[in-house]
């Protein structure tokens, strides 16, 4: 059966994809037939992955001493996590960067904002979760992606969306439902399900503004949702990036029924958090060039 987004979408010829490798890696996640060894094994099915990764190992952000030759040895330098980290945001982000932005939600605010997400997921999963961080990390990046095809393919109905968002003082995504009949969160997982990732990412990603909190906490199975929830409203109270969103404040009662403890408590620093996210827009190579206007 169609729904809303294969509609909405139904004149366009090519949606992004995931290369096979990127969809290998996010399945590994948690695979505990995978080791080092099987992990490069996938990477380097792939051969422009191999070669970007293995450039970025080696450039000045690692600091590492001494050449990493190939990706098993990276793996054992920098570990699993960084390593599957570095695959799936450089792939995503590379898809992804060539996209229309507009001067309603800029690329810049928009990779800033998800970036922003992503190193606060990765941040908060590990104090209250037993998530692996780079899967909350890659989550964190694609949260908001279903707003980057509304802008390629309806650009003017989504900067409607936008201005309505702002003027009427709501939430992008309800304005989005009265323009399109669906948001960016539906456009988004819908995009993941073509993608084949597995039904709790895209869970996590479709409810990303609607999840009921009362019924999610860190030990259940959607314990995903929660972390990508309050990532997102974490990017805004820490002012990093916009998501042209006018109307999305932190909710501190939730936060702390979540995590049991208020966000002043999970121990962020604001200035090292601001370095960590330009340092991952440089890696992600979405730091600058992203276009910002039709
Ligand atoms: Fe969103
Ligand atoms: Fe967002």
């Amino acid at each position: 059966m169609k729904n809303k987004a294969d509609e909405l979408f139904k004149n366009v010829k090519t949606l992004p994809s995931l290369p096979p490798v990127v969809q290998k890696i996010f399945s590994s996640i948690n695979d505990p037939r995978v080791g080092a060894r099987q992990l490069a094994e996938i990477i380097t099915t792939d051969q422009t992955l191999t070669l970007r990764v293995l450039k970025l190992v080696n450039s000045s952000f690692f600091g590492l001493r001494g050449k990493v030759q190939n990706i098993h040895h990276a793996v054992t330098m920098l570990g699993f996590s960084t390593i599957r980290q570095i695959c799936l945001g450089v792939s995503i982000c590379n898809k992804f960067k060539n996209l229309k932005t507009t001067s309603e939600l800029t690329g810049s605010s928009f990779w800033a904002h998800s970036v922003a997400s992503a190193t606060l997921a990765k941040k908060i999963c590990k104090t209250a979760t037993k998530l692996e961080p780079d899967a909350c990390y890659t989550l964190g990046l694609v949260h908001d992606i279903g707003k980057l095809l509304l802008m390629e393919h309806h650009m003017n109905m989504f900067v409607q969306t936008v201005n309505k968002a702002g003027r009427e003082s709501i939430p992008l995504q309800e304005s989005e439902q009265q323009v399109f009949d669906l948001d960016h969160a539906d456009v988004g997982s819908w995009l993941m399900r073509k993608w084949n990732l597995p039904r709790d990412a895209r869970r996590s990603v479709k409810n990303h503004h609607s999840a009921n909190m009362n019924a999610i906490s860190p030990i259940s199975p959607d314990a995903m949702t929660g972390v990508i929830y309050f990532a997102n409203q974490l990017a805004h109270h820490f002012g990093l990036g916009g998501s042209g969103n006018p109307a999305t404040a932190l909710e501190e009662d939730k936060f702390r029924k979540f995590f049991g403890k208020n966000v002043d408590e999970m121990d962020i620093d604001k200035v090292s958090l601001h370095e960590e996210v330009h340092v991952s827009l440089e890696i992600l190579g979405v730091a600058d060039n992203v276009p910002s206007a039709v």
